[in-house]
């Protein structure tokens, strides 16, 4: 999640609770006012106190990114609190009978907010108020900072959506964490990459595994270890010595040429991470290395001595399109699309072997062939969803991936769970999921 970013809803709230504390105020200045043996000065004091207190709080607020705002709303949430306890002393203690409890009026008025806002949270697709990490004009000089920052946005996207993982154009995040301790499974954790990239390439496993150093790598026509003799369009410049960066590139662009231990394929000699630079995510060279100099900046904030990519050159990028574009759209399928797009759209061509659909490849989940698969998946002694169709599983295999676990035949041991994202119902209309459902369900196995 980038730092950075407000939540409407709890700025929405917070807002909400200002407004309360000054209607409160109204009603016990209104009723101070009617009877002639009430203290108005010292209530008026009280309450006003509360809409400081308030205020403070709304600005407080304003001030914290998402993550904190979460945290912070307790505290206003607990003023409201003695705002409706000392509204309930005022009125027991002044005896003022003619109105209904205030409490139970405000229970009320509470429950409709309540059911207001959770009607609001469940609105699709809901859009941060997220300024872009800076969108850079891509001609002229750029600074180590911005370039960095255009690779963060390749990585996280420019706009972030309540409830779904960010994730931009290099769709990175389906499959990596990024943060210490946070694991995900069969991808690794990208936190302290900078420092490993230095370590790996003196490892035994690089120099021989799978492929050894001047080998070619198949899928991606990558020679291992030979940073002088990458396709001339994504080649650094500078000398043919194997450093931090060149494990990097070559972790992006040819990901079989050294496989993480325990999390490869067939006994970890193949990855199952896509070709950056090849479709569906096709990275330009440009692209690729903001990604590079944000991989190597990444774990020291504000820092950037660890970068060794150099900065583009002007002529470097003039040629470019706009890598980033600062309106992106948030992903969200509406259902207009062709079952293909909405594929594509959702990154599943990235996990999943999907007959039908052009360069879906993915190997990080099981193949595509629900037809025969799904029948079989309902009745394994395993199976506890509540599907009785094909269909049925197909949809509750795309809105709860963990509703049950497919075996990996091949490696003989079950898929891992929760690498499958489990947010794509907060991305896809009706409409759109059940295009999905029906192509999803309909997959067989070509030539058979
Ligand atoms: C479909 C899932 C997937 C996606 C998408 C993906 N990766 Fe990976 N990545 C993996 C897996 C699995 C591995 C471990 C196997 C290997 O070494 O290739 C890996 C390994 C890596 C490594 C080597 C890590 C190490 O500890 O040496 C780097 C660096 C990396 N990925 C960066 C990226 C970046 C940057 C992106 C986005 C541009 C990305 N990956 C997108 C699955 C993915
Ligand atoms: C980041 C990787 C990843 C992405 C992206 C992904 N999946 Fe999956 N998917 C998996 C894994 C891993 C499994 C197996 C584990 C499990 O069953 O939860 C799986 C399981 C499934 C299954 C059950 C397959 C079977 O044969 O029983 C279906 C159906 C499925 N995915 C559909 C989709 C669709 C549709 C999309 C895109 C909207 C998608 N997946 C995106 C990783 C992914």
């Amino acid at each position: 999640m980038l730092p950075e970013q407000q939540d409407i809803l709890w700025t929405f709230v917070t807002l909400l609770f200002t407004v309360f504390s000054i209607l409160v105020f109204i009603n016990v200045i209104k009723n101070c006012r009617a009877r002639p043996g009430v203290n108005a000065q010292k209530w008026g004091i009280v309450f006003g106190a509360f809409i400081l207190l308030s205020l403070y709080q709304t600005n407080e607020m304003f001030s914290l990114n998402q993550q904190e705002q979460l945290g912070y709303v307790g505290n206003q949430v607990l003023t409201v609190f003695f705002i409706l306890l000392t509204w309930g002393i005022f009125f027991k203690g002044e005896n003022i009978e003619s109105q209904s409890p205030p409490l139970i009026r405000v229970a009320f008025f509470y429950s409709t907010i309540s059911i207001l806002l959770a009607g609001y949270t469940n609105w699709l697709p809901q859009q941060r108020s997220d300024p872009p990490p800076k969108a850079v004009a891509f001609t002229g000089e750029v600074t180590m900072e911005e370039y960095a920052d255009m690779g963060k946005v390749i990585v996280f996207g420019a706009k972030q959506v309540a409830g779904q993982k960010s994730i931009g154009k290099g769709q990175c995040p389906l499959c990596h964490t990024f943060d210490p301790g946070d694991n995900i499974g069969r991808c690794p954790n990208l936190f302290g990459v900078e420092e490993r990239s230095h370590t790996r390439i003196k490892e035994d496993r690089y120099l021989n595994s799978p492929i050894a150093i001047g080998e070619k790598d198949g899928p991606s026509g990558i020679i291992k270890g030979k940073p002088d003799e990458i396709p001339e369009e994504y080649r650094r410049d500078g000398s043919p010595d194997l450093i931090g960066e060149d494990y990097l590139r070559e972790s992006l662009m040819c990901p079989s040429c050294y496989v993480v231990v325990s999390y490869g394929k067939a006994g970890d000699t193949v990855s199952p991470m896509p070709l950056i630079h090849k479709p569906p995510i096709s990275l330009s060279k440009f692209e690729l290395n903001s990604v590079i100099t944000w991989l190597q900046a990444k774990d020291t904030p504000g820092e950037f001595s660890k970068v060794t990519v150099p900065l583009p050159s002007p002529d470097d990028t003039a040629s470019e399109e706009p890598a980033v574009d600062g309106g992106e759209a948030p992903i969200f399928a509406t259902g207009t699309e062709t079952p293909e797009e909405i594929v594509n759209l959702m990154g599943c061509p990235l996990c999943h072997t999907i007959p039908g659909v052009e360069g879906a490849v993915g190997e990080l989940g099981p193949k595509l062939h629900e037809k025969i698969n799904a029948p079989n998946r309902i009745k394994d002694a395993r199976y506890e969803g509540s599907a009785k169709t094909t269909q049925e599983y197909v949809r509750e295999s795309i809105l709860n991936p963990s509703a049950y676990v497919v075996m990996n035949e091949e490696e003989g041991e079950l898929f891992p769970d929760g690498v499958m994202p489990a947010d794509f119902g907060s991305k896809l209309s009706i409409n759109a999921l059940n295009k999905l459902v029906e192509f999803i369900s309909n997959t067989e196995e070509s030539g058979s």
